[in-house]
């Protein structure tokens, strides 16, 4: 196995924490532990009780139940518990490919989505969002892109970079495509429950057959990274089985204290949606506001779901005008070259409270 560097994260490594703002963040702004405490009576007291011993591997069974709970059909044992989204991306792929593969990905895409499969030996291929059409994906170009070795197709809606949000109709297309095609589908659902219309939610993709594998995490709607617990949900034994075996090669179990601060989290997960959701449409004003003004710089689609864009730099290279803006304001820009993009795109993040001092800052830079 030969993973090379992940772009996103060595780029966030160098500026995350000597940075001001952090005008890209794709989770939404973070709590301390008092204060998600506080959300549940008792929760505190109980909270100091934690056992700290090795937990159960899949995940401790009254947070499988909470996560159960997201979904229609999902029982605690359909859910297996990790350490972030990140782990079970990577055993996911483990569990469900072999070398020489294929495997259709939606792009642009979070690195790991087709380097793990990369790393196994499997041969991926692009299925790309359209900027013309709002970054949604053209589903009639699945069957030029399938072979006879493709085994998974990987979607990612609520969509990490643009903020797209699949429609019904595409979403019940792609996975009556793999159903047919007897593919496995991924998906992708981190930014799950934060769509600025609740009521244009899909439906979980494990909530539509065994063809697929849900993929949730606590780091992104719910603004708690550092719980570092994510999950998948999936009624595919097989899946479910090899995953859950894998996983006593990387952490065996999950922290306790974590599951413990999840399950509180997620059994008060509405309060945090409507906090996070908040703090989103504010800043989705603030930002509508820049762009609206600098017409001639900037391009862009208003997102529908999640934290974050990917508008267009329209003057000048996207690398050196973010390299410039942090160095020169402290405000931290993601070039789309760390996605492998070549349009001079830049992802921008919705989520933090600071956005408007921010975007001030970036105005300040952009009117010299
Ligand atoms: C689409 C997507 N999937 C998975 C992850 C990994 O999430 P975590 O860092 O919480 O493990 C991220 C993080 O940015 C993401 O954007």
């Amino acid at each position: 196995m030969n993973l090379p560097p992940f772009k996103l994260e060595r780029y966030f490594a160098k500026y995350e924490f000597n940075t001001e703002f952090l005008l890209c963040s794709s989770d939404c702004e973070a709590m301390s532990i008092a204060d998600l405490l506080a959300l549940e009576e008792g929760a505190a007291e109980k909270f100091q009780q934690t056992w700290l011993g090795y937990t159960e591997s899949q995940g401790h069974p009254a947070l499988r139940k909470e996560i159960a709970n997201i979904y229609e059909t999902m029982r605690p044992e359909d859910i297996l518990v990790y350490t972030g989204a990140e782990e079970a991306i990577y055993l996911f792929m483990h569990a469900a490919l072999n070398k020489n593969d294929h495997v259709i990905v939606h792009a642009p895409h979070y690195q790991s989505l087709s380097e793990i499969a990369i790393s196994i030996g499997c041969e991926t291929c692009a299925w790309p969002a359209r900027e013309e059409n709002g970054w949604a994906l053209d589903v009639n170009e699945l069957k030029n892109l399938i072979q006879l070795n493709t085994k998974a197709i990987i979607i990612n809606t609520p969509h990490n970079p643009t903020g797209y949000l699949m429609s019904r109709a595409d979403f019940e297309a792609v996975n009556k495509f793999a159903q047919e095609n007897n593919l496995l589908l991924f998906c992708d659902e981190v930014y799950r429950e934060s769509e600025y219309n609740s009521a244009l939610r899909l439906p979980a993709g494990c909530d539509m057959g065994e063809h697929a594998v849900s993929l949730g995490v606590t780091s992104k709607t719910y603004g708690l990274a550092g719980l570092r617990i994510g999950w998948i949900a999936t009624k595919n034994k097989n899946i479910y089985q090899s995953m859950a075996s894998l996983k006593d090669y990387t952490t065996i179990c999950n922290s306790a204290p974590s599951e413990f601060l999840a399950e509180v989290a997620l059994r008060n997960r509405q309060k945090l949606v409507t906090r996070n959701l908040g703090i989103i449409k504010n800043n989705l004003e603030v930002v509508d506001e820049l762009f609206t003004q600098h017409p001639g710089i900037f391009e862009w689609i208003r997102p529908t779901a999640g934290s974050m864009g990917f508008p267009k730099l329209l003057k000048g290279d996207v690398e050196q005008f973010c390299d410039n803006l942090v160095r020169e304001v402290g405000v931290l820009l993601l070039p789309g070259t760390m996605y492998d993009d070549s349009e001079n795109h830049f992802r921008i993040g919705l989520g933090r409270k600071n956005l408007p001092q921010a975007v001030e800052r970036l105005e300040g830079y952009l009117s010299k």
